[in-house]
């Protein structure tokens, strides 16, 4: 697959940062976009001389009318329709049931859920109009079964899975693709607060190979790292009442006491 115009959610840091940096590298126009215009301008100056560029796109993906016209803006500069389209953006925010916060979980599955199935769904129309090109979503392997402390996170995660399936689904036969993402642990800004262990966790540059790898080979779904894949599909097979019994064993805030007590 030839990627020459790309479109990236959540490029100011993290996994969104490595991929807009690879893919300029390698030769394409990427248009990065993310709140914080400064990282996106200073990650444009590191991209190889001679290689492709990175454009810097001010967007707070939350506006989903400014998400569209940024799409479709992006589209125009690169004759119709864009090669690769990553909604990659995404937050993570604590969500306990015994102190729940109705505007944290509303947050979490605006930017994760709503707005990354706006970025595809605005992508798709012109890919589908010339049946080619590939729409992206970074989910999460939390998105397989309900996690402690992170109700939001994993049902935002889960939604996005099943969008893009159904996606797959209807696109079967054309020549666009639709991707889904399910990482493990990635060191990032996300996990830096993280206070709990996290198990197989990955440097971002690892992780960011991978993903390329899997986007170049054109899989329908790339999880990562395989020990935690293995888990997570052992987990989705048990039944509830001895899922909820070890997830809550398990739960960040009783493992981070333990560590303490240790
Ligand atoms: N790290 C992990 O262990 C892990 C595991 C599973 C899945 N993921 C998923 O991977 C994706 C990338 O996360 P990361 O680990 O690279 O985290 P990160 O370093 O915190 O990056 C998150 C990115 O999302 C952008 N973003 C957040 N809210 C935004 C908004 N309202 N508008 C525009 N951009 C926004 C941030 O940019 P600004 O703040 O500049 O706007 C930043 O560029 C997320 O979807 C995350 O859920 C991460």
């Amino acid at each position: 697959m030839s990627v020459r115009s790309v479109f990236i959610t959540g490029a100011s840091s993290g996994l969104g940062r490595g991929l807009a940096l690879h893919y300029a590298n390698a030769g394409a126009t990427v248009f990065a976009a993310a709140r914080r215009v400064a990282e996106l301008e200073s990650l444009a100056q590191e991209v190889s001389a001679g290689a492709g560029r990175i454009v810097a796109v001010a967007l707070d993906v939350g506006d989903l009318e400014a998400l569209s016209s940024s799409i479709a803006r992006a589209e125009s500069e690169s004759g119709g329709a864009l090669d690769l389209v990553i909604a990659n953006a995404g937050i993570g925010i604590p969500t306990d049931a015994r102190n729940l916060d109705w505007r944290a979980v509303e947050r979490v599955f605006h930017v994760n859920t709503s707005a990354a199935c706006t970025t595809v769904s605005a992508a798709l129309p012109a890919m589908v109009a010339k049946n080619t090109g590939t729409v992206v979503a970074v989910a999460s392997l939390a998105g397989f079964r309900g996690m402690a402390g992170h109700a939001a996170y994993c049902a935002s995660k889960a939604a996005l899975r099943t969008f893009m399936e159904s996606l797959r689904v209807d696109l079967r036969g054309t020549g666009v693709r639709a991707l889904t993402i399910y990482p493990g642990f990635v060191r990032t800004e996300m996990t830096a607060k993280n206070r709990f262990p996290m198990p197989f966790i990955l440097d971002a540059d690892e992780a960011v190979r991978v993903m390329v790898r899997g986007i170049a080979r054109g899989k329908r779904s790339i999880a990562y790292p395989l020990p935690l894949v293995l888990a997570t599909r052992w987990m989705a097979t048990l039944p509830d009442f001895l899922y909820e019994f070890i997830a809550s064993k398990l739960a960040p805030q009783r493992l981070a006491k333990k560590r303490k007590s240790n």
